[in-house]
């Protein structure tokens, strides 16, 4: 392929990198012009809806859904990897009990050992077990560590229920319902992946170095945590609670507006109109809302949207109503944005293993706007270094 070579300086600058596109990628489509989401092809609105956790996992690290068998192989296998491995146990109870419930998620990952995790030069085989396993015990490092931080006995993992079966067992404390087991699953499913998003490029951008799988995946964690990315669901709950009850939404919506700030949960790089897994999930919210008794979140976050629409002109986007999801399973809002880490998993390795495959140095340039070069003052020309 052709080299640019061109002087940066005459180069325009994309800020943000908005609109470059840094590769090709077989993996998702992200259709913003008509507000559609598709991975290897399937519309995952309707993957959501008849897709299995493991199913969706196959897919994205495979380019195909699983056969039955397939699926029940992939669901045993999950369930064989998710024990704590020696190392992290002891471990875990070290990370400081107040850190952020995703920082310490970063730091366990980070503690994984990267000397057997894969990286280019491993074979596929390796990769893709490698993705397993780092799917497999998210859930198990997220709900260890909220145990720990309770000063409770982290849970065994039961290897008899599926990856989120069990993952919604360890974060609540007891098996749920099929309808709650079913919502939690196709929460995980919307947001297994989602293209060229920021930290599925910063995964990409750490494997393009041939760093190891793990050290990719603690990168994508690390960038996820900012609030205009996936902190963005924690705020929403935050704004809730703030707001109080749906008359007061518009009131209090007009002045954050008034104050310049930014909505949360509101706006997206790409799509023009309304993220469609924000679509689900406000379905998946009513009906959780209708199903619970309990509908005052669920009518605060539509009169917030109401009013963000007709003040803004915003559409939602994936963080504004789950939330409202996890609360009516008992889920608290300090966990956003590790679940979405470990639901991510899946999307994050299919992207570094699609790295890996086609390797290219990820290094942009910056227009450099600073002092142009200079002589160091006379006064400083005399002075050896080290001799302070
Ligand atoms: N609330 C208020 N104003 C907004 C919002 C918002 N949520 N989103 C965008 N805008 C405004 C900006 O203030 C800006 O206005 P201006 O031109 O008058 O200054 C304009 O829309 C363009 O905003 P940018 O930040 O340039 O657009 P960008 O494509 O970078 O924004 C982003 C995308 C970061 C998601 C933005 O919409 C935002 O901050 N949303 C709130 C945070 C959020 O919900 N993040 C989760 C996104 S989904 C995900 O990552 C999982």
């Amino acid at each position: 392929m052709a080299r640019s070579t061109g002087n940066p300086r005459s180069k325009e600058v994309a800020r943000g990198l908005e609109g470059v596109i840094e590769s090709d990628s077989s993996i998702t489509l992200l259709d913003g012009a008509s507000n559609k989401l598709y991975y290897r092809g399937y519309d995952v609105t309707e993957l959501a809806r008849h897709s299995t956790f493991e199913d969706v996992a196959e897919l994205l690290w495979t380019g195909e859904l699983p056969t039955l068998s397939q699926r029940n192989n992939l669901l045993h296998r999950l369930a064989s990897m998710r024990k704590c491995p020696p190392g992290l146990r002891t471990f875990l109870p070290q990370i400081p009990r107040d850190m952020a419930p995703l920082d310490a998620l970063r730091t366990a990952m980070s503690a994984l050992s990267p000397h057997d995790a894969p990286s280019p030069g491993t074979d596929g085989a390796a990769q893709r077990e490698m993705a397993e396993r780092l799917t497999s015990l998210a859930p198990t490092l997220i709900t260890d560590l909220v145990r720990l931080g309770k000063g409770m006995a982290p849970l065994d993992p039961d290897p008899s229920l599926s990856h989120s079966e069990d993952f919604l067992r360890r974060l609540t404390g007891s098996i749920r319902s099929q309808e709650e087991n079913r919502v939690f699953e196709s929460v995980l499913v919307l947001h297994a992946d989602h293209e060229m998003n920021t930290s599925t490029f910063a995964a990409r951008v750490a494997a393009s170095t041939s760093a190891d799988m793990v050290s990719g995946v603690t990168s994508a964690i690390a960038t996820l945590k900012g609030p205009l990315h996936g902190g963005a669901g924690e705020q929403v709950m935050e704004m809730v609670e703030s707001i109080g009850k749906p008359e007061d939404a518009d009131r209090f919506i007009r002045a954050k507006l008034e104050r310049r700030e930014r909505i949360m949960g509101f706006g997206h790089r790409v799509y023009r109109g309304e993220d469609p897994r924000a679509t689900v999930l406000r379905e998946l919210s009513r009906e959780r809302a209708e199903r619970t008794g309990d509908s005052r979140i669920h009518d605060i976050l539509t009169e917030v949207e109401r009013s963000v629409r007709k003040h803004r002109g915003l559409f939602p986007n994936v963080d504004l109503y789950s939330g409202s999801i996890y609360h009516s399973l008992g889920i608290s809002r300090e966990l956003h944005g590790s679940i979405f880490a470990a639901a991510r998993m899946p999307g994050w390795t299919a992207h570094i293993m699609e790295e890996y495959a086609d390797l290219r140095l990820i290094c942009p340039q910056a227009r450099y706007v600073g002092r142009p070069p200079r002589q160091l003052p006379e006064d400083r020309t005399g002075v050896v270094a080290g001799s302070r």
